[in-house]
């Protein structure tokens, strides 16, 4: 089928490229023209594993295309999936939905046919009979169109594996017409044995932001465990390990660590919690898992500023500063708030990430940190390292290198990534997150 993505971004540029994968013939647009730019170069605007391959090949296969003509692309495609970002509005705490209504205004203006509106972005319950009404108002008379939920779940760093293999795929429908353009276009991934669950439009939007918050649940949860873990004596790792194996638990998203970042959960909690506000609900529990959340991004720097007394003066490394591994995306990486932290409190900070430098410098805006391109390097005279994102690289690190590099011999493991029995034995005074 002939599919448009609008907004190039990770979510339309990955989910863009799968489709093409899967026979669709896609363009890729967005108003970001050195995007486009790039792209039509093959130079790929975002890091994530295995995606200039899938773009080289399938621009090569004839089916990817991409553009900053945002009307012929609508003109062009039987559905429009809108892909665009939905950040936090500082102010408010709500989704900014001025992109998604952007994409509905320019699909009204460039309707020349039935054509369905798919949002891919995530967008609170009722966004998609706003872009409806919208859509009415600014369209040719009779004109017929449709518009449809299907939020992505895809993870960043896994983005290609989770859209081509996902748990599940969910489709909102108001009528038979986009229902049946619908499954036809996830028909390879049904086939493959992939759930495609059909359901309504406002229950398909609630879900996205339901499994967000569910997991960012988990994360806090096991956070807060972790914290009473260290005032019991227990471990926080052994103590996921037990509960992980009830498979009614389960064992994923019970790491605890210095918190949850990224584009997603901390924007969609957030959201969520404003759009229960409209409507007089209060989102408690939700809420408490922000809360936790926001306490937890210090954890590290409470520990630094307890053992290391006065951090004026210290020099502190920082290993990672994405808010995960395999990508470079730092927005709300904890990182960020740590970093912070320390250089208020008159602390020198020295910090390496094997991707994501750069990102984090022009997010931080602040020249006092210095960025190393080797993470050893960075440690020659620090009084304590801290672990803030656990890329593998980091799981394998020599401690006797470390040792020798570093004046100090403080590890705050904000990622519990090393064993405190072999970082205690190399002589290191090591602090984990509850363990
Ligand atoms: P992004 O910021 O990486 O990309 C958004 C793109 O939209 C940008 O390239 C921007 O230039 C473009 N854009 C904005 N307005 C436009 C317009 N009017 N016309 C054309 N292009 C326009 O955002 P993202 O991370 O891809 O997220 C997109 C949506 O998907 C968000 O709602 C997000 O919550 C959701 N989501 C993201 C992920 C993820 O892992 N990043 C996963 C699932 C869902
Ligand atoms: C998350 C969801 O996992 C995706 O399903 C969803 O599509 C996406 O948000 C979105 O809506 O945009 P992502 O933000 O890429 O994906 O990253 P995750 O792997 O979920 O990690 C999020 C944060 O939680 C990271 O900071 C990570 O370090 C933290 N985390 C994760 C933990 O602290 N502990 C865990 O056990 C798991």
């Amino acid at each position: 089928m002939k599919l448009t993505f609008i907004g190039t971004g990770y979510v339309g540029l990955v989910t863009g490229a799968c489709m093409a994968e899967l026979g669709h013939t896609v363009i890729c647009a967005d108003i970001d023209a050195k995007k486009i730019n790039g792209l039509k170069r093959g130079v790929m605007p975002i890091y994530e594993l295995g995606l200039d391959e899938l773009v080289e090949k399938n621009v090569k296969k004839g089916r990817l295309s991409f553009t900053t003509n945002i009307g012929k692309a609508i003109k062009e495609a039987e559905v429009v999936f809108s892909a665009v970002g939905t950040p936090e509005d500082k102010k408010t705490g709500k989704a900014n939905l001025e992109y998604v209504y952007a994409v509905a205004e320019a699909f009204a203006k460039n309707l020349n046919g039935y054509k369905i509106l798919v949002n891919k972005s995530t967008v609170p319950v009722g966004t998609a009979d706003q872009c409806r009404a919208k859509i009415i108002t600014t369209c040719k008379p009779g004109a017929l169109f449709d518009v449809v939920s299907n939020p992505e779940f895809l993870r960043e760093g896994a983005a290609i594996k989770d859209f081509l293999n996902p748990d599940r795929v969910v489709v909102g429908t108001a009528t038979e017409q986009a229902r049946e353009v619908m499954e036809k276009i996830y028909r390879p991934i049904a086939r493959a044995g992939r759930p495609v669950i059909m359901t309504d439009i406002r229950s398909a939007e609630l879900i996205k932001y339901a499994s967000n918050a569910f997991l960012a649940t988990k994360i806090s949860f096991i956070n807060e465990i972790a914290n009473f873990c260290e005032l019991i004596g227990a471990n926080v790792k052994e103590v996921a390990r037990g509960m992980g194996s009830d498979a009614r638990i389960g064992s994923r998203f019970l790491y605890a660590g210095s918190g949850y970042g990224g584009s997603c959960f901390p924007k969609d909690v957030q959201a969520l919690i404003e759009t229960g506000k409209e409507y007089d609900f209060d989102f408690q529990i939700v809420q408490a898992v922000d809360e936790v959340n926001d306490a937890q991004k210090m954890r590290p720097y409470q520990i630094l500023k307890r053992e290391l007394k006065s951090l004026k003066g210290k020099r502190v490394a920082v290993w990672g500063l994405s808010f995960k591994p395999r990508t470079d995306d730092v927005r709300e990486a904890p990182a960020l708030y740590v970093i912070q932290a320390l250089l208020k409190a008159g602390a020198t900070v020295v910090a390496y990430d094997p991707v994501a430098s750069e990102a984090f410098a022009r997010s931080l805006d602040d020249k006092k940190v210095h960025y190393g391109t080797d993470a050893y390097e960075i440690l020659e005279d620090a009084d304590a390292l801290v672990i803030m994102t656990e890329w593998d690289e980091f799981r394998t690190a020599d401690y006797a290198i470390i040792s020798k590099a570093m004046k100090g011999n403080l590890i705050v493991d904000g990622r519990n990534i090393f064993e405190r029995s072999e970082a205690e034995e190399a002589g290191f005074h090591y602090f984990g997150i509850g363990v």
